[in-house]
């Protein structure tokens, strides 16, 4: 199998593309804008074209919630049109298209967790921009996978886009550090969510899935946890309400509670934390992977 990503420059990106790799498929990687910028159109289809993907990961995407909520029309050109190149292309080559989309669909006012047929209500630009995004690849492929993930973790990526590497440099300059403990989501590990997706590239049940690990948390109970499993002192992340600390406005509950993924794949995702001790542990023996 060939695999085609973009974003794989990115937290997640840099991820999905060493697990095609691990697994064998040769993988060609989009890296970023410094490669091919999404929203040139010509300049997207004729790459993909020429490559010729068996599947296309779509994982490049604006994913500052508080700069895309300033700046409306270069997220969705971003996220959006961005990805309708991505649609067509896939279209024209007959490639299968993962795409990369989030729990900021959802307006958070839902008591128990957010399955599939939950109907989507995005409450800031980021979340509208992706769900306009699943739209315009629903009008124009077939072959697709929309997969919506949540909070991500992992040791990939830019240093400055990571959340493990942001509370290693701000707590060692002596920062402490506000995390929200209004917004409740399914905390996931970037490593979980690439292998999961390779054994999903390799299937044609198509659709749209939630995808994430077990569990709940808040941003504050996971920033607390990540800097005491590295030994740094978790009294420097302090709580606070996201409407206070943040502009775009954040759904208060994205806790997922899937009913087709783990039935249609017989993946058993892990939970959250145990998830987040094998990663702080991945950085302990190898240090940054970037
Ligand atoms: N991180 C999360 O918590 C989270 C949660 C749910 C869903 N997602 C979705 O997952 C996907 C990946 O997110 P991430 O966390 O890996 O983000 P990230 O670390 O910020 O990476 C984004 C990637 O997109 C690339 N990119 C941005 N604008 C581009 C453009 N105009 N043309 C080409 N490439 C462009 C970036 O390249 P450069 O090197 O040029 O910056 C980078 O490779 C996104 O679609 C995001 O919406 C993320």
């Amino acid at each position: 199998m060939k695999s085609l990503v973009s974003g794989a420059s990115g937290l997640l990106g840099r991820e999905i593309a060493d697990a095609f790799e691990a697994a064998g498929c040769q993988t060609v990687r989009l890296m970023g804008r410094n490669s091919i910028d999404i929203t040139n159109t010509p300049e997207i289809i004729g790459f993909v074209e020429k490559e010729k993907p068996d599947v296309i990961i779509h994982c490049a995407g604006f994913r500052d919630l508080d700069e895309i909520e300033k700046n409306e029309a270069q997220g969705f050109a971003v996220n959006t049109f961005g990805t309708k190149n991505m649609a067509l292309a896939a279209a024209r080559t007959g490639s299968k298209l993962i795409y990369i989309s989030s729990d900021a669909v959802y307006d958070g006012e839902k008591k128990t967790g957010y399955h599939e047929y939950d109907l989507p209500n995005p409450i800031n630009v980021y979340g509208k921009s992706k769900y306009m995004a699943e739209q315009e690849i629903r009008a124009l492929c077939q072959k697709y996978f929309i997969i919506r993930t949540a909070w991500l973790f992992g040791l990939k990526g830019h240093r400055e886009n990571n959340v493990i590497y942001t509370i290693i440099d701000k707590i060692n300059a002596g920062e402490t550090i506000q995390a929200s403990g209004d917004q409740l989501c399914s905390p996931s590990y970037t490593l979980d969510i690439a292998q999961a997706l390779v054994a999903v590239a390799a299937t044609e049940y198509y659709g749209t899935y939630l995808v994430s690990n077990k569990g709940s948390a808040s941003r504050y109970e996971v920033t607390r946890t990540i800097a005491e499993l590295l030994g740094l002192d978790g009294r420097k992340v302090t709580q606070a309400d996201s409407g206070k600390i943040r502009l775009a406005k954040r759904a208060k509950n994205t806790i997922f509670d899937s009913i087709a993924f783990s039935r249609t794949f017989g993946i058993d995702m892990a939970f959250w934390k145990d998830a987040l001790q094998r990663c702080i542990a991945a950085y302990k023996k190898t240090g940054a992977e970037n």
